[in-house]
């Protein structure tokens, strides 16, 4: 299987998830590192205080970019960093790294795709309401101005948002990201309060002459279990106007309002229910439907429902009432999520029929498993298979006549894995927490070699 000549190849990180160095340098404190410090949010009570050590390590790890061939590095930027309270005076240390970083990228001929928003919101902010705040969608526009005002000559891919979806649902809803709220209301306002950030900063973006702009979400093809292993099942009216419904909450609720600027009826349907309407209002969609390049795609598994009349709603889905959350029928990775490759495909090919106009890129994929590190390999054949697998479909998506500009493999290190913490590794490099040795394991050596060949 060979890819289109020009398809880009990458791995992808986040600022908080590798960098460490968190007092460095003039850097604020995070919602992230907050969250983290408190007792029983984080699995062994892990912090990103040193994560990898990235800030440090950064020459040696865009090295190991460069032998492996990667053509794009997918990082974020750290706004606590630039902004130590998230709003105000520029702090230049910061943006001195990012600076450097870049700089050290095209050196090494590899892309620098620039997420402004991977989670790590300024704690400033968050004691002003965080993201049920409206101000904030204000003050991230600020910001991603000033990081393109510095780095724009050299950059020519922006992203505003990761996973608005996680950020506002586990973050404000069910209280399993930072800021670790709990209610539904702040959730769904969270979500049009980043949404609206999303326009803004796209819009502030495009006047300063970016070339690409992109929105990443967390996406998956919402299936019945029947449908899971066989795509060609047909569901009861009742399964099927579950699963529509929540791929209106999980996925239509931000690309409707960025590609068509509209809410799907599901969501604000789940707005009035959940505190309201009240925080959208007139002329927002116009401001959040400012084009956009592409969408990326963040793929991991199916999301899989069927009806389940009188249940309530799901902590992190407002608007869930009647769904019953079932599980895939499949292998699991070290997650516990199931392994269904073919997922991604019916995905792509969905999202390139519902916004036609809009290219795709696969800005995260990839598992974790219980690697183990042996006279200096780690022989992660599952990661290899899980990979390849998913790269097929990749590949049968282009086929099928998907606009898909690249793939970028989750991730390039293990790394601080949320409310995770180091425990689960979903690197192709193995990161020793102790030494902060790399080690590229067989899967990052698989990557280079399709790299090489452009296919599988
Ligand atoms: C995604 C996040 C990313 C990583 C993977 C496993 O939701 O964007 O930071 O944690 O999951």
């Amino acid at each position: 299987m060979i890819f289109p000549e020009d398809f880009v190849w990458g791995a992808a990180t986040a600022s908080y998830q590798i960098e460490g160095a968190v007092k460095e340098d003039g850097r604020g404190q995070s919602i992230w590192d907050t969250f983290s410090h408190t007792p029983g949010n984080v699995a062994d009570g892990d912090t990103g205080d040193v994560a990898c050590d990235h800030y440090h390590r950064y020459k040696d790890d865009i090295g190991l970019m460069g032998e492996l061939g990667l053509a794009a590095y997918r990082f974020s930027i750290a706004w606590p960093r630039i902004q130590p309270d998230g709003e105000g005076s520029i702090n230049p240390r910061g943006l001195a790294f990012y600076d450097r970083l870049v700089d050290e990228l095209l050196a090494a001929k590899i892309s620098p795709y620039v997420t402004l928003y991977h989670w790590d919101l300024p704690q400033g902010l968050e004691d002003r309401g965080g993201w049920t705040n409206r101000d904030t969608a204000y003050r991230f526009a600020d910001y991603a101005q000033a990081v393109h005002d510095r780095l724009g000559d050299r950059v020519s891919d922006w992203t505003t948002l990761n996973e608005p979806w996680v950020a506002a649902f586990l973050g404000y809803g069910n209280g399993v990201h930072a800021p670790g709220r709990r209610d539904p209301g702040d959730a769904m306002r969270s979500a049009h309060h980043m949404l609206l950030g999303h326009g803004l900063a796209t819009r502030a973006l495009r006047a300063g002459g970016a070339q690409r702009i992109m929105l990443v979400v967390n996406s998956s093809p919402v299936l019945t279990p029947a449908q899971v292993n066989d795509p060609s099942a047909v569901p009861s009216e009742a399964d099927a106007a579950v699963a529509h419904r929540i791929h209106a909450l999980l996925t239509r609720q931000f690309l409707d309002p960025a590609v068509y600027g509209t809410y799907p009826e599901e969501v604000i349907a789940a707005a009035e229910r959940n505190g309201g309407t009240g925080h959208i209002q007139d002329g927002d969609l116009a401001l959040i439907n400012a084009p956009i390049d592409l969408i990326g795609v963040n793929y991991y598994n199916p999301c899989v429902v069927e009806a389940g009349p009188g249940l309530p709603a799901d902590a992190a889905w407002p608007g869930s009432e009647d769904v019953k959350f079932a599980t895939a029928d499949a292998p699991t990775t070290a997650m516990g999520w199931p392994i269904v490759p073919d997922g991604l495909s019916r995905l792509l090919v969905r999202l390139s029929e519902d916004y036609p106009q809009v290219g795709l890129m696969v800005t995260e994929n990839g598992a974790a498993f219980e690697d183990v590190l042996e006279n200096g390999r780690v022989h992660d054949a599952q990661r290899v298979a899980y990979l390849d697998g998913h790269l097929r479909e990749v590949g049968r998506a282009i086929e099928a006549g998907a606009d898909l500009r690249g793939y970028l493999v989750w991730s390039l290190l293990d790394n601080f894995e949320w409310a995770e913490g180091y425990r689960r590794r979903f690197g192709i490099v193995h990161v020793d927490y102790g030494t902060l040795t790399r080690v590229p394991k067989d899967s990052a050596l698989w990557y280079r070699d399709v790299i090489r060949r452009n296919g599988l």
